[in-house]
């Protein structure tokens, strides 16, 4: 088995051979993830949203984080695994972002680390790469800068946000990034983004001309409770027919067809071992 590195994205962009990335936040769907060959897995800190029901990802903390990518990262082999730096555990100061980061490394098990922001973040990427940590960027919709930004809505529309984002891509890049995530972003924009870059581009609601794709599971999965981006093509209705599993397990205890007669467990018979 061949691991995913940042070195192999890289060749990857080279060919020409699109990137597969999704987030995880726990060992059986990382498990998942690499069984169907996704090249990167990401515990992202929509963890904050999508499992922990916070309002958005501001309130995640490093230690939430940490839980996920040690989970994340029982489940993982092959995919690359990242995780995302949450709010003020980078901005702060260059000693807490290189500790904060190295513990997602060192404890969390992650390969690399996913942070947001342009040209003000790019000292802290620089000191995370000298560390030895592969740092992947993001830029378009931060959701950390959601009060900034006031919602969840397309970036770089005016001609000097676009500038802005070349910009930024560009110092991302030299600072050290291995990839740069694009999120909510005009499709020509990030098209130009990713022929000005060497390192690869991965997009969410950017268009199909980026070097790979990322999306959050759950919203692939139609598992999401709430209501789902637009750029999102889900590729099942999982909730559906949870729910409809659920309400058919209740009625049938309360109706006593649940547990079948012949279900139950046999006197010294070996029970499995659950695993995840
Ligand atoms: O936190 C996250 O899941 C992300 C992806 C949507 C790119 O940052």
């Amino acid at each position: 088995m061949v691991k995913v590195t940042a070195a192999s994205l890289l060749e990857m962009k080279k060919r020409g051979e699109k990137i597969t990335a999704l987030t995880a936040y726990d060992a059986p769907t990382a498990r998942f993830l690499n069984d169907a060959g996704v090249d990167v897995v990401l515990v992202g800190d929509s963890v904050g949203n999508v499992k922990l029901g916070y309002e958005n990802t501001l309130p995640v903390t490093l230690e939430e984080m940490l839980h996920h990518t040690k989970a994340a990262a029982r489940g993982n082999s092959r995919a690359l695994l990242a995780a995302d730096m949450p709010y003020l555990t980078y901005q702060i100061s260059l000693d807490e972002a290189r500790r904060n980061a190295g513990r997602l490394v060192k404890e969390g098990g992650a390969a690399a680390v996913k942070l947001e922001g342009g040209i003000e973040v790019a000292g802290i990427v620089k000191a995370l790469v000298d560390l030895n940590i592969p740092v992947m960027g993001h830029l378009g919709l931060t959701p950390q800068a959601i009060h900034r930004l006031g919602g969840y809505k397309m970036q770089g529309k005016t001609e000097e946000a676009r500038e802005k984002m070349i910009t930024d891509a560009k110092v991302l890049e030299g600072a050290g990034i291995f990839a740069l995530v694009l999120e909510c972003v005009p499709p020509d924009l990030a098209k130009a983004i990713t022929k000005k870059l060497s390192v690869p581009t991965i997009g969410i609601g950017a268009g199909p001309d980026t070097d790979g794709q990322i999306l959050v599971t759950d919203d692939l999965l139609g598992l999401t409770q709430g209501p789902v981006p637009k750029f999102v093509q889900p590729y099942a209705d999982l909730k559906a027919e949870i729910s409809r599993s659920l309400k058919n397990f209740n009625k049938d205890v309360k109706e006593g067809r649940y547990p079948e007669r012949s279900s139950t467990a046999v006197p010294g018979e070996p029970i499995p071992q659950r695993e995840s």
